[in-house]
């Protein structure tokens, strides 16, 4: 546990988790993670914004005691999940004075997941203020970033922005700022494409009312503090909207081969047209990777073999990933081999129904590619390439399934 003074009596609490390697069994964590509280003393009233993982709670009330708070006047809960809102019960032991401040959202799911009473909060309203004396909490609501209790909370005059998981990354680094760009827009990129993708219609609508905003300092509650705010927010914008980059994602695998030999063809038809290309074997995925990659691609090719006339269940893992993600690719196509059964490419579709992308003609292959195959994957590829230069400038019909 780290305490580090972020302006004078506004302190950043942070919490490294070196060596976790996988958060709620489910996110990679190649770099860790860390869980950042925020503390302000006001003249009048001293405020904890968010805690820490409950299993560092221990640490934390020692790191807030190092502060000499002896006194502590509300805990602002912008977000209820336990990562941030698992050490309340700690704190609330050992300042018993204190007052949980949540909205109603954040307050229900608090009070479900802690098993507190609801008497134990005073609730935040949107654009709602808070005097601490010398200085000012303001409340914004933004909920889907990427649960449907969020609060960002603005300090004024400091103008510093604690937005808990929103502008986040998972991220375990000695630096208290973001000053390794590339490191840290690696891991936000990552963060973004795990937990905040799906939600990219709200995320653009919070960031308009926050384009309105002189923010100093974006604090979030993993990995580093934004010195530099725009250059998070740029980055958001351009996650966020609905335009993409000609980068072609080819989730594959293969059996006996027959799929490998059509996607390397089409990898090499592609790489001569100039196209970025990125295939993934799925039977070994590495999901945050993947997740990334999705971020800004515009097209996805899935090439499975055919089991039981459906996708290897590989491929239907890595399908649900890019349907539950909302990745915003606008065309797709699916390649592959069979032995029996031809419906493949139907029944992999049909696992993709929050994929709103143009379709190719799919291209599969009876056994082994023959000639006629490895044509129709030339046409593909020329099809893909149409397409990626057609976003543009419309030019020839493309061939859409
Ligand atoms: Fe970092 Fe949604 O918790």
């Amino acid at each position: 546990m780290i305490v580090r003074e972020l302006r004078p009596n506004v302190y950043s609490l942070s919490a490294l988790d070196w060596d976790r390697k996988i958060f709620d069994e489910l996110v990679p964590l190649p770099d860790g993670t860390s869980y950042n509280a925020y503390l302000v003393k006001g003249s009048e009233k001293t405020v904890l914004i968010d805690t820490v993982h409950p299993s560092m709670s221990e640490g934390f009330i020692k790191a807030l005691k190092s502060l000499g708070l002896t006194r502590l006047d509300y805990i602002v809960s912008n977000h209820a999940e336990l990562d941030h809102a698992g050490s309340i019960p700690a704190v609330l032991a050992a300042f018993p004075e204190a007052k949980v401040l949540a909205n109603a959202k954040c307050r229900s799911l608090l009070a479900a997941s802690l098993d507190l009473p609801r008497e134990m909060f005073g609730l935040i309203q949107d654009n709602g203020t808070l005097s601490l004396g010398d200085r000012s909490l303001r409340f914004m609501w933004m909920p889907w970033v990427h649960w449907p209790d969020t609060t960002v909370t603005y300090l004024e005059p400091d103008n510093i922005l604690f937005t808990c998981d929103f502008f986040g990354a998972h991220l375990a680094t000695s630096e208290l700022y973001a000053t390794e760009e590339a490191r840290v827009e690696r891991a936000a990129r990552m963060y973004y494409a795990e937990i905040m993708m799906p939600y990219r219609k709200q995320i653009s609508k919070h960031l308009d009312r926050l384009a309105i905003e002189n923010i100093a300092l974006i604090a979030p509650s993993h990995g580093p503090v934004y010195h530099r705010p725009e250059f998070i927010l740029q980055l958001y914008r351009e996650w966020a909207e609905d335009a993409t980059r000609p980068e072609v994602i080819i989730p594959y695998l293969s059996m006996y081969e027959s799929t490998t030999k059509m996607v390397n063809y089409l990898i090499d038809r592609l790489m001569e047209k100039g196209l970025k290309v990125q295939p993934f074997n799925v039977v070994e995925l590495d999901s945050g990777r993947f997740a990334s990659a999705l971020v800004e691609a515009s097209t996805l090719i899935f090439a499975s073999p055919t089991v039981l006339d459906g996708a290897h269940p590989a491929m239907a893992t890595a399908a649900y990933l890019v349907n539950a993600l909302k990745a915003k690719a606008g065309y797709a196509g699916i390649i592959g081999s069979y032995g029996w059964g031809t419906s493949m490419p139907d029944n992999l579709r049909s696992l993709l129904p929050n994929l709103n992308a143009n379709w190719f003609v799919p291209v599969i292959a009876s056994g082994v590619p023959k000639a006629e195959d490895f044509t129709a994957l030339d046409r593909l590829a020329g099809d893909i390439c149409l397409a990626n230069s057609a976003a543009a400038e419309p030019g020839p019909t493309i061939r859409l399934d």
